[in-house]
């Protein structure tokens, strides 16, 4: 278990779960859907996409709504994280969402940027956020 087969088997379910959730996207205002899947530490999928709101500021990251289904159904940890979006540029995630993934993932965990055709571009966490605040800032 866990070779290079399962791991691409792992892959392509966290894709089509992130492109199922993002079919659902609520982004009427930007009409840029966003989905997100995250691999907790149970091993469960949790998908999520952005829900955005008439009042801009009051709209959610694709991953901050995964994250959240994560929390809610009892993992700790994040171990993977693909993105799924459609435009001129990959779509990588938001300097906010790097930072609430850092709170439950590793630097070491891959984030997959992808587009609805496939994965594009595989990079670390700790790539998209070097130096990055967490709990050990907090203690003194
Ligand atoms: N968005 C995400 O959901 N995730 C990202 O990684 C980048 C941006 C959303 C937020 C907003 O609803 C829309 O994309 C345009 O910024």
């Amino acid at each position: 278990m866990d070779g290079p087969k399962d791991q691409s088997d792992t892959l392509d379910r966290m894709l089509a779960a992130a492109a199922a959730a993002r079919a659902n996207a609520h982004a009427p205002y930007s009409n840029f859907k966003v989905g997100a899947c995250l691999r907790g530490d149970s091993g469960r999928l949790f998908a999520g996409c952005n829900v955005e709101n008439a009042a801009y500021p009051m709209g959610q990251c694709a991953e901050a709504t995964a994250l959240g289904a994560l929390v809610a159904a009892g993992d700790k940890r994040v171990l993977e994280c693909a993105v799924v979006a459609e435009g001129g540029r990959l779509t990588t995630p938001c300097g906010g969402c790097r930072q609430r993934l850092s709170e439950f993932a590793g630097p070491e965990i891959k984030v997959h940027i992808c587009d609805p055709e496939g994965p594009r571009w595989s990079v670390t966490l700790g790539e998209l956020l070097p130096h990055s605040f967490g709990r050990e800032h907090l203690e003194r």
